[in-house]
């Protein structure tokens, strides 16, 4: 198995749902063996008996804590779907506005979620005072590298984004803007070196590589910033609480 797949494999959502098609015949066998005994199964017990055998099995397999919760109401949550009685075009329309938006995060486990004024305000205290190359890695609808590329006009700032509508929308947020540029694809595929400040508001799921591909590639003199999210194997050298409050701003000198 090629490593993408293998990574896709490995998801924890693929997990979940592999494990919910595996409960199903031992789900219809119980509840069976239930009616036969005489008991009063209707859907929404044979749907919670679901849920607790799909939650049981993820424990078995170390799925993280929510993901017992989801799997004990999934099947529930189906079934009254289901009960509404919605035409099927509803269900096709939000998965495909759900896709568009979130792409991969049931293989990246990082969705998207804006970091807002405060931390822009404090990426853009910590930008060093000379022309520079910034990359925001997860650009999301590109607000970061928008509101910097106005600040600093003698920089250049780029986002990169995996999901396809939140990087058109930044692509179209960027018009009559020229040193904000926005590429769809994997920051993984990128190579570090060519920039001075790397910015991430990903998740705890990914910051161990991150680190690890930035201390590979970035240039002696640049900086590694992730909103939010800390490393746990390395101390930063910068911990800044933004304005106003909000989550901490952490820094790493290469
Ligand atoms: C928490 S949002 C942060 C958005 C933006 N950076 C901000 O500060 O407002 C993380 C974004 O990273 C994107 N993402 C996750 N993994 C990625 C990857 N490997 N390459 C590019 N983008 C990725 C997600 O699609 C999501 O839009």
């Amino acid at each position: 198995m090629s490593p993408a797949l293998l990574r896709i494999w490995r998801a924890p959502a693929v997990t979940a749902l592999l494990l919910q098609g595996a409960c199903l015949p031992l789900t219809y066998a119980l509840v069976w063996l239930l009616l036969r005994a005489g008991a009063d199964i209707d859907y929404a017990g044979a749907a919670l008996i679901q849920g607790v055998l799909a939650s049981a099995a993820s424990l078995w397999r170390r799925l993280a804590a929510w993901w017992l919760a989801i799997q004990l109401l999934f099947p529930l949550a189906l079934l009254g779907g289901l009960g509404l009685q919605l035409p099927s075009w509803l269900f096709l329309a939000l998965f495909l506005i759900f896709l568009l938006v979130f792409w991969s995060t049931f293989r990246t486990q990082v969705p998207y979620y804006p970091s807002g004024q405060r931390a822009w305000n404090a990426v853009a205290a910590l930008l060093p005072a000379r022309p520079l190359n910034f990359i925001d890695v997860g650009s999301g609808l590109g607000g970061l590298v928008l509101e910097l590329a106005a600040r600093r006009p003698d920089s250049t700032f780029c986002g990169i984004e995996l999901a396809p509508l939140p990087w058109l929308l930044s692509r179209w947020r960027a018009q009559g803007r020229p040193n904000a540029h926005f590429v769809r694809g994997d920051y993984e595929t990128l190579d570090f070196a060519a920039f001075d400040v790397v910015f991430a508001y990903l998740s705890p799921a990914v910051m161990t590589a991150l680190f690890k591909k930035a201390s590979a590639e970035m240039r002696p003199g640049s900086l590694l910033l992730s909103y939010e999210f800390c490393i746990a194997t390395k101390t930063p050298d910068l911990t800044i609480q933004p304005d106003g409050g909000g989550a901490l701003l952490y820094g790493w000198h290469f």
